[in-house]
């Protein structure tokens, strides 16, 4: 994650979202749909009686929202400036260290950096970046009607939007550019890396926070139900899990095996010495049973959904924990072995993405999951990446507690100094410390823990 997310989170941490309720959604979907619907682009949605307000007055739904979808002060804009970031220094020569001549039309590009809209109606610009069709679905069918009072979420899903306020659909459709996918053009192939693209990091709760433009008011909960933040933050952590073991086989044609984009970016770059004094910087990890020298499965969320398995499916948590050592042992073996402890771990994923979609997760459940993630899990940190989630999860889970009205908002916020220096230890991948940093974390676990 860039440092400026990082920013971010930290100051989310005081924002605190309005009071939520638990309740069922939907069972999941594995990922977003292949949109065929035509997109229309953002300038149908910026009418000033649609979504172009320059204030949230809007009866029901702010009507500002694009508005905050273009802001260019704030991370709430983020995806109106994905296009353009491609016209700027740093884009540019990554474009020349692949040879791409135009990295702003390459499809390499545009399909993350822009709406991969496969139909466009006359308003749709490239410029517009990731617009609002990119998320709820392209609104040919729907456009019309969505507004009319009388329109319940319930036919504006049955004529072709996007049911975002479903985590695992919310999940699906964020992944796809948010860690990959398989249509064109989706995944940031560790030689796009290589040329000097930032590392893609991802939590769904967080994330949609970072660039939310909705109320989860009484209104919307009447609408659409509230999922919470600890669901989401599961269901995602899941879904990730199941994305990555998804998009393994096709990405492992080479002769060097999976792109190393899957792996723990860690377990590569690092500094080596041939000085005997020198001392050896990898630490050994009980949840990866590997020789040394073998790359890591970046297993960040794997870490998460252990602690979440434990918490909220614990008949599921033993063959989780057992099935993802097995998958980072057969990484080191024949292929066939490997894709197959890939397709079992997988297999498990998607169960726990159901039963998280189903489960109510109630506030002695945050705390034990708080627990399971800065705790019992510590041993999982040696490296930067688990770390990284780690405190993520820790941000995302408070703050779940304060938005239920679970905890007093100010017995949080005095947890707030661990949490900027958990973030602070996690902002550098080059100067990981983890001794330090599982310290940060067992410093949070404890004030966590007094606050039950
Ligand atoms: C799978 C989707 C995906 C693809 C493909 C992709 N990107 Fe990105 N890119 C992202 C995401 C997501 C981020 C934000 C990463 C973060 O901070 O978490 C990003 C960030 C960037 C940034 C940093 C932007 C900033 O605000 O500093 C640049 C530059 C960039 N990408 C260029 C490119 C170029 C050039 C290509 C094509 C060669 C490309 N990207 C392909 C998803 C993608
Ligand atoms: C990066 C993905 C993304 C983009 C881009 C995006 N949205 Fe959203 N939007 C969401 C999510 C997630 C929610 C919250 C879940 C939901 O749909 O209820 C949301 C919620 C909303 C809501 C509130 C819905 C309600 O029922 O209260 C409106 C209105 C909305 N978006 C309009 C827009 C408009 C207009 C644009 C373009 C300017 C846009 N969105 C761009 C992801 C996105
Ligand atoms: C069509 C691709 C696409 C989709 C879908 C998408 N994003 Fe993004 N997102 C991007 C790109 C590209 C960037 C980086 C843009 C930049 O830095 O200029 C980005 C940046 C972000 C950032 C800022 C991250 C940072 O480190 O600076 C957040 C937060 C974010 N997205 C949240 C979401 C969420 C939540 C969803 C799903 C509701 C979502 N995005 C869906 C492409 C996408
Ligand atoms: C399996 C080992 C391996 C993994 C895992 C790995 N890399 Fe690499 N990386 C390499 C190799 C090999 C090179 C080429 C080094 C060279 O050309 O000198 C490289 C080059 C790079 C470079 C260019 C460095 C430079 O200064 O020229 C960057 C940046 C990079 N990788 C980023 C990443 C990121 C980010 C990740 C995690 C998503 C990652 N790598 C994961 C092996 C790996």
């Amino acid at each position: 994650m860039t440092t400026v997310a990082l920013a971010a989170c930290i100051s989310r941490f005081a924002r605190f979202l309005a009071v939520m309720a638990m309740l069922v959604l939907g069972a999941p979907a594995v990922s977003a749909p292949h949109d065929r619907a035509l997109h229309q682009g953002v300038a149908t949605c910026a009418g000033s009686t649609c979504h172009g307000r320059q204030e949230a007055t809007g009866p029901r739904v702010r009507q500002n929202e694009v508005l905050t979808w273009s802001n260019p002060a704030s991370l709430t804009g983020v995806h109106s400036r994905a296009w353009k970031v491609l016209n700027e220094p740093r884009a540019q020569a990554i474009g020349k260290r692949l040879g791409i001549a135009n990295v702003a039309a390459s499809a390499e590009c545009i399909n993350c950096h822009g709406d991969p809209a496969p139909v466009r109606g006359p308003k749709w610009q490239q410029s517009d970046g990731v617009g609002c069709e990119a998320c709820h679905g392209g609104s040919v069918n729907w456009l019309a009607s969505h507004a009319s009072v009388k329109a319940s979420h319930a036919d504006n899903m049955a004529k072709g939007m996007w049911a975002m306020n479903n985590p695992a659909v919310r999940a699906g459709v964020c992944l796809d550019c948010h860690f990959g996918s398989d249509k064109p053009g989706q995944f940031v192939f560790h030689r796009i890396m290589a040329a000097g693209h930032p590392r893609v990091a991802f939590e769904l709760d967080l994330f949609t926070s970072l660039q939310s433009h909705h109320d989860e008011d009484a209104d919307y909960r009447a609408r659409k139900g509230v999922a919470g933040g600890v669901k989401t933050w599961a269901v995602g952590q899941a879904l990730a899990v199941e994305r990555a073991l998804s998009l393994l086989p096709a990405a492992s044609g080479s002769v060097t095996g999976p792109d190393y984009y899957f792996f723990d970016c860690r377990s590569c770059h690092r500094t080596f010495s041939d000085d005997p004094a020198a001392p050896l910087v990898a630490r050994s990890n009980g949840w990866r049973p590997i020789p040394p020298g073998q790359p890591v499965w970046n297993d960040e969320q794997m870490i998460m959904l252990v602690a979440a398995a434990r918490v909220a499916a614990p008949d599921l948590a033993r063959s989780l924990e057992s099935q993802s050592r097995a998958f980072h042992a057969a990484l080191g073996g024949d292929r066939a072995g490997a894709m197959k402890a890939a397709a079992t771990l997988k297999a498990t994923a998607a169960n726990l993405a159901k039963r998280f979609a189903g489960a109510s997760f109630d506030r002695a459940q945050t705390f034990a999951l708080i627990d399971a993630v800065l705790a019992a899990n510590a041993g999982a940190y040696t490296d930067y990446q688990g770390g990284a989630q780690a405190v993520m999860a820790a941000d995302t889970l408070l703050n779940a507690l304060v938005a239920a009205g679970q905890v007093d908002r100010g017995a949080a916020l005095a947890l707030r100094p661990d949490l900027d220096r958990a973030y602070a230890l996690a902002r550098d991948a080059n100067r990981w410390d983890a001794l330090a940093f599982r310290a940060a974390l067992g410093q949070i676990a404890a004030r966590a823990r007094a606050l039950k």
